[in-house]
C-alpha cells in the first residue's frame, strides 16, 4: 500500500551553510526536524506552525562544532523530543539512538543508522528513499576527521559498507554544502565522490584526509559545549 508522499523542506542557514529538514506525514502532520540551528530558531518554528505540523522528534546528526543547535529552543516552543546518539555524551536529548532504532512520528518510522568517523555520535537517517547524512557524506566530498573523536578510517567504512549499500537512486542530503548543491544520491557519490568512489581504496582515502590542512571551524569552542547540553544556554547568557 503507497502511502501519501512526505512533506518535505530544505532549509539553509547561509552563516555556516547548515542544512535543516523538516519532514511530515502528510496524513497525521506528525513531522521530525533534522539538525536545527538556533540562528534559525523563529524561521523553522514559523514554518512548523504555518505548515500547522506537530513536531515529534528534534535529530541532531552529530555535536556540530560549527553551529548550534536549535534542538533546546524548539522542544521548549513545541514539546517535541529531542534524540542523538548514544555515543554522543550529550547531558540534553529525551532519546539516545542507536544503530537500526525506529524513530516513529505518524504511522511511519524514520531510521537511525551509526555512521561513524567524523565524530563518534554521527547518525544519519533514512526513510523512504531519503537519506539525511550529517557530516559523514557531503556532495562530492565528506566531513573533516581532524578533530572531535575524528577517525578517518571509521569514515570510510561508514560510508563505504553502509550508506553505500542503500540502493543508487537514494536521495542524498547532506548536513552541510558550501557550493549551492542540494542534493545528490547514492549511486552519484558512488560514481564522483572524489574521495570515496568506489575506485579509491582505504588508503587514498586515508591520504587525502592527512593533507586537507583545514582551520578550525569558528565558533567550535562555543558551539561544542552549547552541543553537549542541546543548545540549552539560557542560563549562561544566551545572545539575544
Ligand atoms: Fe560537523
Amino acid at each position: 500500500v503507497s502511502k501519501n508522499p512526505l512533506i518535505f523542506h530544505q532549509l539553509f542557514d547561509k552563516e555556516t551553510y547548515t542544512y535543516t529538514y523538516l519532514i511530515a506525514d502528510p496524513t497525521s502532520k506528525d513531522a521530525i526536524i533534522i539538525d536545527p540551528t538556533i540562528d534559525t530558531y523563529e524561521r523553522d518554528l514559523n514554518l512548523i506552525r504555518e505548515l500547522q505540523l506537530n513536531l515529534k522528534y528534534i535529530l541532531d546528526t552529530h555535536i556540530h562544532a560549527d553551529h548550534i543547535t536549535g534542538a533546546s529552543q524548539l522542544k521548549k516552543a513545541t514539546g517535541a523530543k529531542i534524540g542523538i546518539s548514544h555515543n554522543s555524551l550529550a547531558s540534553g536529548p529525551d532519546t539516545f539512538l542507536k544503530d537500526g532504532d525506529q524513530i516513529p512520528f505518524g504511522d511511519r518510522f524514520m531510521t537511525a543508522l551509526a555512521t561513524p568517523g567524523h565524530t563518534n555520535s554521527c547518525m544519519s537517517f533514512y526513510i523512504d528513499g531519503y537519506v539525511f547524512t550529517g557530516d559523514t557524506l557531503l556532495i562530492r566530498g565528506t566531513g573533516r576527521t581532524d578533530f572531535q573523536e575524528g577517525n578517518t578510517s571509521t569514515l570510510y567504512n561508514s560510508i563505504r559498507k553502509k550508506l553505500f549499500t542503500l540502493p543508487d537512486d537514494t536521495r542524498v542530503y547532506p548536513g552541510h554544502d558550501y557550493s549551492g548543491h542540494t542534493s545528490s544520491t547514492i549511486g552519484q557519490e558512488k560514481m564522483l565522490n572524489p574521495r570515496v568512489r568506489l575506485e579509491n581504496t582505504e588508503e587514498v582515502f586515508i591520504q587525502m584526509m592527512s593533507n586537507l590542512k583545514l582551520d578550525a571551524p569558528k565558533r567550535i569552542r562555543e558551539a561544542v559545549p552549547a552541543n553537549l547540553k542541546s543548545g540549552n544556554i539560557s542560563l549562561h547568557g544566551k545572545k539575544e
